[in-house]
């Protein structure tokens, strides 16, 4: 099964790749996006390393000058009526010798420095050439990560507590997850807005699978609210509806902290600020995002200082840090294995976006239901940094089980294991890849 598993991982990665991008999916998905390009190069990193730098750099070249990476960076190839909502909706201005309409003003989970991190430690297995070929981009990445996490850590710690806000929730990449719910019931719903715009997506996916009109009718609204203020994150809490603090992000946030702690000895930058503020990072994710109560890390909406009631994939990421409490790991370990999400042993499938035991949980819409690989990918990562080396072993091996009998989709139905969303999706081949090759834990995990 390894062998064609690969083979077709790779087929997908082929078929995505667009010059100096990739695609998640051709028709679904036809620009680049952010956190797609870090999983993408982990997986490109055993089989086309030069493909995965090109990917990170096309998108590190669209970074704003204030340290945002945008997180879709607009093929000019594409016509508008392929994506809503394309260029001409975003209005983004000209920046940094880049044409206007390049990118959107939004950011995603900055996962970019572990990726990185992964490709470089992976190139010397290529010969010496991409060995060199991979301190040559780490060195020009170096400096570019580092503004994305002070853009992150500065101009977005709303509360003050530390921690980076999304102001959308298409920035933490889990778009219609329950965690944001009670945060986007104060978020105006405008459905007229969807008369003036056609959406793209529900053409090329079935409506069930995705987000509903009253999702994007708030998330339209957001975004023409922080669009039309010039995408500036001043006074972000007076004056825009959706202001979060995610558990995955924050993580994410950290976990790229640890990784360019790895880059800075290499490039010969300092690596202790970097564990300094992995540190930081962590310790307000566990004092602000933990609900005593009920042992799980949740979001909270900045505005109203508080907790969703939302038990999502997202309250599971934390564990990728190193440095997160014994007990909060085990927590998360207990929320894993318990009927809510059911690790592999008791349902043989990885695990699902959200709560199985909540009233509203969905098996097809996205992510209120769906099992998707990247989290999946995220958690195993966490599982080997904490010790739980068996049951890391059964995820991947869950990972791997699925696609190979389902196909490389976007998501899967949390029950049958059947494929939705976009076929032939990249970073379910990329992450596929390396399931089938890495055993190892996680570089980044090992003291540097
Ligand atoms: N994930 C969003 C979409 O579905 C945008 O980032 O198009």
């Amino acid at each position: 099964m390894s062998a064609d598993l690969w083979n077709s991982a790779v087929q997908v990665l082929d078929t995505n790749w667009s010059d100096d991008h990739m695609v998640p999916s051709r028709r679904l998905y036809p620009h680049q996006w952010s956190w797609d390009a870090a999983f993408i190069a982990v997986g490109l990193a055993y089989v086309n390393p030069t493909r995965a730098w090109r990917d990170l750099r096309s998108l590190f070249e669209a970074q704003w000058p204030d340290g945002r990476v945008p997180h879709i960076v607009f093929d000019p190839r594409t016509a508008e009526d392929d994506y809503f909502p394309g260029p001409g909706f975003w209005e983004v201005p000209a920046y940094g010798g880049r044409p206007a309409r390049g990118s959107t003003g939004l950011v995603q989970p900055p996962l970019h420095a572990v990726a990185a991190w992964e490709v470089y430690r992976r190139a010397a297995a290529h010969g010496v050439a991409c060995a060199h070929e991979a301190g040559a981009q780490l060195a020009w990445l170096y400096p570019r990560l580092v503004a994305q996490q002070e853009y992150l850590t500065r101009r977005r710690d709303v509360s003050g507590d530390g921690l980076a806000s999304i102001v959308h929730p298409w920035e933490s990449g889990l778009d219609n997850s329950p965690s944001w719910d009670s945060a986007m019931a104060a978020v105006p719903a405008d459905l007229r807005l969807l008369e003036r715009y056609r959406r793209r997506d529900i053409e090329n996916a079935d409506a069930a699978h995705r987000p509903t009109d009253l999702d994007y009718s708030r998330y339209v609204g957001l975004v023409v609210n922080y669009r039309d203020a010039g995408y500036s994150d001043a006074q972000l809490a007076q004056r825009h509806d959706f202001v979060v603090e995610c558990p995955s992000f924050n993580a994410i946030l950290a976990a790229a902290e640890l990784a360019l702690a790895h880059i800075a000895a290499v490039v010969g930058a300092d690596p202790d600020q970097h564990r300094r503020r992995a540190r930081e990072i962590t310790a307000a994710i566990s004092t602000h995002l933990f609900d005593p109560r009920t042992r799980t890390f949740r979001s909270r909406d900045v505005r109203r200082r508080a907790l969703s009631p939302a038990r999502c994939v997202n309250g599971l990421m934390p564990l990728l840090l190193p440095d997160l409490p014994t007990g909060q790991a085990e927590a998360i370990m207990a929320e894993a294995r318990s009927a809510r999400f059911g690790l592999p042993e008791r349902t043989g499938l990885p695990l699902p976006s959200y709560d199985r035991t909540a009233p509203d949980f969905d098996p097809l819409r996205y992510w209120r239901g769906p099992t998707w690989i990247n989290v999946n990918w995220l958690l195993r990562r966490g599982m080997l940094m904490h010790g739980y080396h068996g049951e890391a072993e059964d995820l991947r091996t869950a990972m791997i089980r699925l696609v190979h009998r389902s196909g490389h989709f976007e998501y899967y139905h949390p029950d049958t294991g059947a494929g939705i969303g976009a076929p032939a999706f990249s970073w379910t081949a990329a992450l596929c890849i390396d399931l089938l090759a890495d055993r190892s834990v996680p570089a980044y995990a090992r003291a540097a």
